[in-house]
């Protein structure tokens, strides 16, 4: 029989600080009222100036080995999703967050994959477990999004919120693996969602930060027609190419970018609501981390159970898009 990659454990790790609508209306032109009705966000979390991206990461993946019931030192691989990374260049983030863990000797990258940083994740995980590669992964989608957020541009300020999510992805002989994965981009529209500063493009000096080059820039309309164009045809696809029907996926976790989004996929799929998981409400966009945190939220909540099969939507920043389809290995 050949081997399987399992999503064996689930984990999340939310900051302190708590961030309302009301509290932009007092920092920037906005109101509760206009946040709610075009993105159903009311609140999201802010790291701490002392926490950076791989403290946030390095507490969800603490939590996603132990509910994994294996030890740090079955980890033979960590790759962590991140467009926030505690630093541009190096050290990687999951260097980082291995150090945080003990661990050393082990592959260990970043990809950046925006939004859809998790799903290439579970491509990646999927693709090295079934080779025979690795054993046991430590995956995780990790974002401090408040370090590259214009706190004065109102249209992407109320957006954003930090946070983590970790998962363990391991070689399985268990009928509830990850049973597909679709991955995809199109950089002809890299311009409408980017953080066109700092990098080799744009250098970090004196000019381009006077023009908050460094800040996540976005023309949310446009960016939000292509998503729900794209994301509607990519569920479709692949619960086509799995011959599996909506009725039969138990949880829907979607990208939390906007529940308008998240509503027309729904509708396209005719999904009733006890099937889909909404956090953008208290989490708002956390990017790469957005799904697993979902995911978490589901667990802990009761609402995914071993055996449980999950469909998952992603749509970001490259663009890069993606959806994928798992049973839940997890206890
Ligand atoms: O996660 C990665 C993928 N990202 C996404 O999928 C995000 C996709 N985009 C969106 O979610 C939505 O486009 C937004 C929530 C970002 C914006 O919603 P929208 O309905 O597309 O609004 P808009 O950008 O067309 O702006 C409508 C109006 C504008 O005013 P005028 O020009 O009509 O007078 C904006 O200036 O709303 C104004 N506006 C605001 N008003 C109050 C923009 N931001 C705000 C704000 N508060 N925060």
């Amino acid at each position: 029989m050949s081997i399987k990659a399992s999503l064996i454990s689930i984990s999340a790790y939310v900051p302190d600080l708590l961030l309302s609508n009301q509290d932009l209306e007092r920092m920037v032109e906005t109101s509760d009222e206009w946040i709610v009705k075009r993105t159903g966000i009311k609140t999201r979390y802010i790291a701490n100036k002392n926490e950076s991206t791989s403290d946030l990461g390095y507490k969800a993946a603490k939590l996603a080995i132990k509910r994994s019931n294996l030890n740090v030192d079955d980890i033979d691989c960590i790759i962590c999703a991140t467009i926030s990374p505690d630093h541009l260049c190096m050290p990687s983030t999951a260097c980082k967050i291995a150090h945080k863990l003990g661990i050393y000797g082990i592959t260990a990258f970043d990809i950046s994959a925006a939004c859809t940083g998790f799903i290439y994740l579970l491509e990646i995980a999927k693709s090295f477990i079934q080779s025979g590669l690795k054993k046991n992964i430590l995956i995780i989608g990790a974002e401090k999004l408040s370090s590259i957020v214009n706190w004065n541009d109102r249209s992407t300020c109320i957006l954003f919120g930090d946070g983590a999510g970790a998962a363990v992805i391991s070689a399985s002989k268990d009928e509830n693996f990850i049973i597909d994965t679709h991955t995809a981009s199109d950089g002809s529209k890299n311009d409408l969602l980017i953080t066109p500063g700092c990098g080799s493009a744009n250098p970090a000096n004196l000019e381009n930060l006077s023009q908050n080059l460094q800040f996540i820039h976005m023309k949310g309309n446009e960016v939000f027609r292509i998503a729900v164009n794209t994301l509607s045809k990519d569920v479709e696809d692949i619960l086509k190419k799995n011959q599996i029907s909506s009725k039969d996926i138990d949880l829907f976790i979607p990208h939390q970018a906007n529940l308008r989004i998240i509503n027309a996929v729904k509708q396209k799929l005719n999904l009733k609501d006890e099937q889909c998981i909404i956090t953008v409400d208290r989490f708002g966009n956390t990017s790469s981390a957005s799904i697993p945190m979902a995911m978490n939220f589901a667990y802990e909540n009761n609402k995914l159970k071993n055996g449980d099969l999950m469909l998952l939507d992603a749509f970001g920043g490259g663009f890069t898009w993606g959806s994928a389809l798992l049973k839940f290995g997890g206890k």
